[in-house]
This record gives C-alpha cells, structure tokens and sequence, in this order.
C-alpha cells in the first residue's frame, strides 16, 4: 500500500559562520490519510524545520518529500500550517487576514461566497465578533 505523506532521508543543513549545521539528517516517515501524527522532541531539535519543509516554506538540503504520490516542490494551497507565533499582517482585519488564505484556496469562488468561507471559518471559531478587529486588538489566543 502505498503512503499519503512520505519524508524520505529528509535532510535540512544550514550554513552558517561556525561551518554547516545539520538540524535534521535522514528522517523518514509514512503517515496514512487521516492519521494523527504528533512530533515530540526536545526544544530545537528541529519539528519546526521538517513542518517547515512539508509545508514548502524551507528548502530541502537532501531527500525529499512524496505527498499523494507527487514529490512536493514549493508551498501550495493543498497544505495548511498553524505557526508557532502568529503571522497575521498587522494592518489587516482579523477578516482581511483570513481572506489571503481564502482567495488562494478559493479562486474560482464568487466573491460573495469567499466572504461567506471566511465568516462561516471566523464564526465556528469564536471570533465571530472580531472579524473587524486588527491583530494588535486580538488576544494572543485570538490570533
Ligand atoms: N535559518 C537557520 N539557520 C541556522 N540554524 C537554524 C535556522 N533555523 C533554525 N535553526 C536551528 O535549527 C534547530 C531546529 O530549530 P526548530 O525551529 O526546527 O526547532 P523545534 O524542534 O521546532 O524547537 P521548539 O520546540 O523550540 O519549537 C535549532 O537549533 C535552530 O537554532
Ligand atoms: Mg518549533
């Protein structure tokens, strides 16, 4: 059977001023669709940085990642990331903010029924009443 997300030999290297520093080296992992994962280690040992790398936001140093039988090249709208700190634009609304995700997602929607996605996402999520609200109104849970 073959796996939804594949990380094979997935490698992460940085250079820096004191020579190369490998964060990850030759991670493997097959989750099935639907499965539950969680990555425990300690502070630094470098979740984030294979998150980062299923997400398309970092490059790979070596491996690679096969995602419903494609290897992944880039971010793209099919995968989702909550970071560990808030990344909202700062002169946008709490809406604003969830609209950029929502018109890549939902190009081919009206734009009618892109505001019903956001609203519809903002409601289920309790900030139905802050959707007008900037990031710097918002409390830390809320953004
Ligand atoms: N751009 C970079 N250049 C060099 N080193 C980096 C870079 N980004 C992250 N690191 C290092 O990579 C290591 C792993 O970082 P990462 O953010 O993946 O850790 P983490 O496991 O998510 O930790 P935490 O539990 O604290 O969130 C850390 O030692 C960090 O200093
Ligand atoms: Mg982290």
């Amino acid at each position: 059977m073959s796996h939804y997300l594949i990380l094979s030999k997935l490698t992460q290297i940085y250079p820096t001023s004191n020579g190369p520093a490998v964060i990850v080296r030759d991670f493997d992992l097959a989750i099935e669709k639907g499965e539950f994962v969680c990555l425990i280690g300690h502070s630094g040992c470098g979740k984030s940085t294979v998150l980062s790398m299923i997400a398309g936001l970092n490059d790979i140093t070596e491996g690679g990642i096969i995602l419903a039988g494609k290897e992944l090249v880039g971010p793209g709208p099919d995968r989702g990331i909550v970071f560990q700190s808030p990344c909202l634009l700062p002169w946008m609304t709490a809406f604003e903010n969830v609209m950029l995700g929502v018109n890549q997602v939902f190009f081919t929607a009206n734009r009618d029924e892109r505001r019903q996605i956001a609203e519809y996402y903002l409601s289920v999520t309790g900030l139905g009443d802050a959707m007008q609200k900037r990031p710097a109104e918002l409390s830390q849970g809320m953004r």
